[in-house]
């Protein structure tokens, strides 16, 4: 085991691709890219995994090449996975708890901590509802004081107004239990794609005044809005980057590959910078060469991004309805783009002429998060934002106002158990046997 260093592995996985990274911390607590990469996905889809075998494979291959980028394999590392699923919702709730039947009495850490977990527990008990985050508002004390922190505080009662990122369904457990065969026993960290990447894209000012950071994938596009800091509204709109290539791919009479490729090199969703020089491309023979004009293949893409963003505007509209008490200047941060989609050239643009709201591509880099060095390639890319913003919480220092609950499967707040690299190498070579 290599000494004075922690690592951190993290792993987003889309249906597009499969994002890895490796950081180290110092001593003092600086975060360092040590390998980073992208495989191409298989066994995922939009609807969920529906094949293991193929997902385990791509995974392996990933882990393969981040660790070959290791001058040293021998370390123990925390581990964090995101995915994608359909049906997160932002919940608020308002908890009560009795601290004392007499004398007000001091409020402990561990009070909030067990109050919480109780709370966790009891959704997934009852409802098999999953928290993946929580929040808190406000606490109040004796139904008169609203502190941001009890601790240390006197009170008989305590009143929580808690905020919640939840999901209904086992994907989580599905996701972990590839990971324990893989990997072995642990605790892996799942977060959702959506909040990773919002959080590792977005200022604090942003999330104060209100903001919108839309996900732009393969297969979705996925919605959460922030005002006071906190989530408050969540939404998914079944339409991806994959949807454009199809497009392209049917206009132009050729293979979904050669379609992606020509989006990726020359696709431009503003049809002003796109002129009538052409580019060239395979039918789908593989073998016959066509061509075809810059502002045609832009008109393409143009049309489905133009969707998109009316898709968006339904959204806001939405929102506003569901948030009545939010009134003037509802979203002054607009719209933040992040995601593999959000490369897509033209694509602010599009979004300014089409909601007349700001719009701009989210990356890590744009954040006021701690910097990761030597990440220059990943911290641009707006492909990783749910792949870096997975670690914050490993350099997330105790924020009162946020409080987060456990992301363990069984909800119980453990001593973190790091995985050893020594153990990923073995499942690798060994077909992936348990410990
Ligand atoms: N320059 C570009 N222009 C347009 N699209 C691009 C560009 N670069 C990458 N993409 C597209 O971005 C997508 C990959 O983004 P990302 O990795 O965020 O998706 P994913 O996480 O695999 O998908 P999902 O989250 O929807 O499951 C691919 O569809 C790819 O074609
Ligand atoms: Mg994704």
């Amino acid at each position: 085991m290599s000494k004075g260093k922690n690592y951190n592995v993290s792993i987003d996985v889309g249906t597009s691709s499969l994002k890895g990274v490796i950081t180290s911390l110092d001593a003092t607590g600086r975060q360092f890219l040590e390998a980073y990469g992208s495989v191409k996905s298989a066994g995922i889809e939009k609807s969920g995994i529906n094949d293991a075998v193929a997902l385990k494979g791509a995974l392996r291959k990933l882990v393969d090449g981040l660790i070959d980028q290791m001058p040293k394999k021998d370390i123990i590392a925390d581990f964090y996975v995101s995915f994608s699923e359909m049906n997160y919702s932002v919940l608020s709730e308002n908890v009560e708890e009795i601290i004392s039947d007499g004398e007000p009495a001091v409020i402990k850490e561990e009070t909030i901590k067990d109050l919480l977990e109780n709370i966790e527990q009891e959704k997934f008990t009852r409802g098999n509802i999953k928290i993946h985050k929580s929040y808190i508002r406000k606490y109040i004390l004796d139904d008169e004081k609203i502190v941001f922190n009890p601790v240390e505080m006197k009170a008989s009662k305590i009143n929580l107004e808690i905020v919640y990122i939840s999901s209904e369904g086992r994907s989580s457990e599905i996701f972990k239990r590839i990971f324990e065969e893989l990997y072995g026993s642990g605790v892996f960290n799942i977060r959702p794609s959506l909040v990773s990447a919002a959080e590792s894209v977005l200022t604090d000012k942003e999330r104060q005044h209100g903001v919108m950071c839309v996900t732009l994938g393969h297969s979705v596009s996925e919605i959460i809005c922030y005002k006071e800091n906190l989530p408050v509204y969540i939404s998914q709109i079944p339409l991806g980057i994959k949807n454009i290539i199809k497009d392209v791919s049917k206009v132009l009479e050729t293979s979904f590959d050669e379609a992606e490729k020509l989006l990726v090199t020359y696709g431009d969703t503003n049809i002003n910078n796109s002129g009538e020089e052409r580019v060239e491309y395979f039918a789908l023979d593989g073998r016959t060469r066509k061509s075809v004009s810059m502002r045609k293949l832009s008109r393409v893409v143009y049309a489905r991004v133009r969707e998109l963003f009316n898709k968006i505007r339904r959204e806001l509209g939405i929102f506003y309805t569901e948030n009545k008490n939010i009134t003037e200047d509802k979203l002054p941060g607009g719209i933040v783009i992040t995601g593999g989609g959000a490369k897509l050239r033209g694509l602010t643009d599009t979004g300014v002429e089409t909601l007349r709201m700001p719009v701009r591509v989210g990356t890590y880099e744009t954040s006021f998060n701690p910097r990761i060095e030597n990440s220059d390639d990943v911290s641009n890319d707006p492909m990783f934002s749910a792949c870096l913003g997975n670690l914050l919480e490993s350099t997330e220092k105790g924020v009162l106002e946020e409080a987060p609950l456990s992301n363990e499967e069984d909800g119980k707040v453990k001593e973190k158990e790091k995985k050893g690299f020594g153990d990923i190498i073995k499942s690798i070579f060994f077909g992936g046997e348990e410990e």
